[in-house]
């Protein structure tokens, strides 16, 4: 049969790989495939460098509506990102009757049901492996593997910037600044690296991931997201002595109420294996009704890794594309009209609906009665405490010191219920400082 031919929209890092992956293992690849697979056509405005990557044989050009327009090109693979020029020409592709694969999360996860949509009236496959953590084949585990269960909760270090900078934060004591610019330095961050540390990369795979898991529409909107700019050396080291870690994790979990959509810093049981995923390796943990819980861990970014996941889902387009579109795997992996509309009966719950633990960090006056205040608040608001710390004066404001961090873990309790007590001792004129709020996750 003859190759299917690949047009890349993009030939920078992923790219690239691809391309070598693809030259590498296409012996293996075509025997998987069932037919070859081959870059016939790139795209990309810097053309000279663009052929110094291909050679002769690929076509190269730095219009990317040229391989749209080239009738012989079956799949377009998009590795330009954002939402911008990238969006209009994965609607184009669709509309030329092309198959898209795509790596760039932010477009799914934000206009994710128009593409859908259009892909769905054209009968072509969207394919997206890539935009979710990487090399690992978590869309496939969720869409394919998992099928048999009702997934409770998918919670994952989905980041691999940001789990970078923690790891330095907790190995060497220093505060976020401090590393992100060490990080900067070494290139193991961007040069603006906004969407990493805000916590938006990581909440648009969580979106993507929530819609797989549970059946609803792309919900990006309905995410609450918390970077991790906020997190002090002090709140590492604390962690580590009442034994957990913090990581930036990605959370969707079923609830009786709707679904909980979430990205922040969290607390994780050191015992965890999640816990001990260090530098910028990423892990995913789904959980089950039938499976009980399973643990994903790779790479989640980088040339190769993210090239294997491309042409995972070019090998499904060989394999699948003249299939009846019925017979394919949905794209959000429940039928499409299957799907619980947006706001029905899984709505995505607001952070106040949210239930969780706490770590709380409170700066006080060392004085008689400010612990008993601050209990009894948590008290009136039905938080039941499960742990106090309470640090050495001397230890956290030099000797003679009269302030203090008093460290509360929390039970389980409405996130609600949680902003009001905090709000009420944060009031408190023995409260020295911003209250540091840190959600707990026993993931288990
Ligand atoms: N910037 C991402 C990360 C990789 O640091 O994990 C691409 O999503």
């Amino acid at each position: 049969m003859k190759p299917i031919q690949v047009g890349l929209l993009g030939i920078g890092t992923v790219g690239s790989g691809t391309f070598n992956v693809l030259a590498r293992n296409q012996d293996e690849i075509r025997r998987r495939a069932g037919r070859g697979i081959e870059i016939a056509m790139v795209a990309d405005l810097d053309t000279a460098r663009a052929k110094s990557l291909v050679g002769n044989e690929v076509k190269v050009v730095g219009d990317a509506r040229e391989v749209l327009a080239n009738p012989d090109i079956d799949v377009v693979v998009e590795l330009i990102g954002g939402y911008g020029i990238a969006k209009a020409l994965v609607l184009e592709a669709i509309a030329a009757g092309k198959h898209v694969v795509t790596a760039n999360k932010a477009l799914l996860a934000v206009h994710g049901t128009e593409i859908f949509k259009a892909a769905a009236e054209k009968g072509v496959i969207v394919a997206y492996e890539a935009a979710v953590a990487g090399g690992i084949p978590i869309i496939k585990a969720l869409r394919e593997g998992l099928t048999a269960n009702q997934i409770q909760w998918v919670a994952g270090i989905i980041n691999g910037t940001t789990n970078f900078i923690l790891s330095e934060m907790r190995d060497k004591g220093l505060d976020f600044d401090v590393v992100l610019k060490e990080a900067q330095r070494l290139g193991y961050a961007e040069a603006d690296p906004t969407f990493d540390i805000e916590g938006v990369d990581a909440a648009h795979k969580a979106t993507l991931m929530s819609a797989i898991a549970f059946g609803i529409p792309v919900q990006f909107d309905k995410a609450y997201v918390e970077g991790i700019t906020k997190l002090a050396a002090a709140d590492i080291k604390y962690a580590e002595q009442l034994g957990y870690r913090i990581k930036l994790l990605g959370i969707t979990k079923r609830t009786d109420k709707g679904i909980e959509l979430r990205v922040h810093p969290s607390l994780v049981p050191a015992k965890r294996l999640i816990a001990n995923v260090e530098g910028a390796m990423n892990a995913v943990v789904v959980n089950g009704d039938a499976v009980g819980t399973t643990l994903y861990y790779g790479k989640g970014a980088g040339s190769e890794p993210t090239a294997s996941a491309v042409i995972s889902d070019l090998v499904d387009i060989a394999r699948l594309h003249e299939a009846d579109p019925a017979h394919r795997v949905p794209p959000l992996a429940f039928q499409s009209s299957s799907l619980v509309a947006a706001g029905g009966e899984l709505p995505v719950l607001p952070m106040a609906d949210v239930v969780t633990s706490y770590y709380l960090r409170i700066r006080v006056s060392d004085e008689a009665g400010v612990l008993a205040k601050i209990t009894g608040i948590l008290a009136n608001a039905g938080i039941s405490i499960d742990a106090v710390l309470q640090r050495e004066a001397d230890e956290v404001g030099g000797e003679g010191s009269t302030q203090t961090d008093l460290i509360i873990l929390t039970h389980d309790t409405r996130e609600g219920d949680m902003d009001r007590a905090l709000a009420e001792i944060q009031g408190l004129p023995t409260v020295l400082a911003p209250i540091n709020r840190i959600r707990k996750e026993e993931l288990n």
